[in-house]
């Protein structure tokens, strides 16, 4: 059986070859499992005429395909690995059963090269996620073994040619313009900001131009795949509104002013309707500007009214109950690891970590070790006080579980946004909140995955 996603059809029928979202064609197996492979991947990630790199995509492809389920409707996937080397999906922001959760060693085995396995959940959220591999992910995420993940409404909120899927990634090039490897192992940007790449690619094509439909809210759904580069995302030439953050809608939509910063794995969803005669962009405004996307308003549409997206539907943590723990982030090239700080170590991990460099810590421990860092009641409410130490911004994800933050003074009104992932500044102490959901073992880890790799690693038990 085969799918064609209607975004192709769609755009195939108006015969516009700009550039689309990816779709894709997927082959189901007979017992109704998408099959999704990993293997070697050639991509001319300067250009048409550029040199080849040689990266890993799923399906061959970079972003892979972008897999689209219903909220509420069972998802399967067959992931099959044709690499050289273990590895597993994790499926990021998805509120899964733990053994869905693809982290090797805590959830289940890495699945080895010439195995499959088979992936099986219900998504209880319908937005924007994205799904990667989990094995050596400072490795494997930065060659290209990542996609979108997006979990429709029972009813589509937006019409499929309003819906666009832009995958923002940050490519590390060499002057030849072919994806540099030698750098994948620095341990000088493992101790200090991550592996911060020269070139931003967005659905794997530098700068593209993707149609957009005129007359019609159309939302854009961004992802921040890279490995370690904290966005700042500027659109110039339209008015927009953010009405989703890691895939979950806001209460109600604001007004996107100014810049966002949009930090490794979050995501952020934004409506915007596009003048007939604009000539919208968006940017990268860190340094210097880079155009992202040139969007062109070339479809015309029938009018159709904004879309609101149903509300956010998650556990609220009450917070006169909350059982705190301290997430006290140490390590990097200038702080260093204090004294008496450990390295834990995992009988299942031991396969997944040779000999990397341990250059940060949580709580005085580098990496996760067969003990939780706390363990919890389903239904409790969970605060974590994440305070940072060191020189550098942290992403900190927690999987499985959607949190807000907690403001430091009673007097101020709690955002109600919900994140997955979270930034923290240099120097900054944070808190958030959530209630422990399904059953199991939880990772939480910087998302600057070579922070993840060197020791920003640890996990919780829901019981
Ligand atoms: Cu997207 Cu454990 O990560
Ligand atoms: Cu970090």
């Amino acid at each position: 059986m085969v799918q064609i996603s209607r975004r192709q059809v769609l755009v195939g029928a108006a015969g516009l070859a700009t550039f689309s979202d990816i779709g894709l064609q997927k082959t189901f197996a007979a017992d109704g499992f998408l099959e999704l492979t990993a293997r070697t991947a050639k991509v001319r990630l300067s250009g048409a005429s550029g040199p080849e790199s040689d990266l890993i995509g799923y399906d061959g492809q970079v972003p892979g395909p972008t897999l689209r389920f219903t909220q509420g409707q069972i998802a399967r996937v067959r992931f099959r690995n044709e690499l050289d080397v273990p590895s597993t999906i994790h499926w990021h922001g998805i509120r899964l059963e733990n053994a869905m959760d693809g982290v090797p060693g805590l959830t289940q085995q890495a699945v080895q090269p010439g195995s499959s396995f088979d992936y099986e959940f219900t998504p209880p959220d319908a937005g924007t996620f994205w799904y990667h591999a989990h094995v050596d992910s400072w490795n494997q995420v930065a060659r290209g073994l990542f996609g979108a993940l997006i979990i429709d409404e029972v009813q589509p909120a937006f019409d499929p040619e309003d819906d666009h899927v832009l995958v923002l990634t940050d490519w590390k090039l060499t002057a030849e313009g072919v994806f540099d490897s030698e750098s994948l192992g620095n341990v000088f940007s493992w101790s200090g900001a991550g592996r911060i790449g020269n070139f931003l690619t967005v659905n794997g094509v530098e700068g593209p131009e993707i149609a957009v439909a005129t007359g019609a809210a159309q939302r854009l759904r961004l992802i921040n795949t890279s490995t370690a580069r904290v966005l700042k995302l500027k659109l110039t030439g339209v008015e927009a509104k953010i009405i989703a953050r890691d895939g979950q809608p806001l209460a109600a939509p604001q007004d996107l002013r100014g810049s966002l910063k949009l930090g490794p794995a979050q995501r952020v969803d934004l409506m915007a309707e596009f003048p007939p005669d604009s000539a919208a962009e968006l940017k990268e405004v860190s340094w210097q500007d880079i155009v992202l996307v040139h969007f062109t308003p070339s479809l015309t549409s029938v009018p159709r009214p904004a879309p609101a997206l149903a509300a956010a539907d998650l556990p609220v943590p009450d917070l006169t109950k909350v059982r705190w723990f301290p997430l006290r982030m140490t390590g990097g090239n200038l702080g260093s690891l204090e004294e008496g700080a450990k390295v834990a170590t995992m009988a299942g991990d031991m396969a997944m970590h040779g000999d990397e460099p341990v250059l940060w810590a949580f709580n005085n421990v580098s990496r996760m070790g067969d003990e939780p860092m706390f363990q919890v009641a389903s239904g409790e409410t969970v605060g974590l006080r994440m305070e940072n130490t060191t020189f550098v911004d942290h992403a900190i994800h927690i999987h499985g579980h959607d949190f807000r933050q907690v403001p430091q003074d009673d007097s101020e009104t709690p955002d109600e946004t919900w994140f997955d992932t979270i930034l923290i500044g240099s120097r900054e102490v944070l808190q958030v909140a959530f209630v422990a959901g399904k059953p199991g073992k939880w990772m939480i880890h910087c998302h600057m995955l070579e922070h993840s790799v060197s020791g920003m690693d640890t996990w919780f038990r829901v019981v």
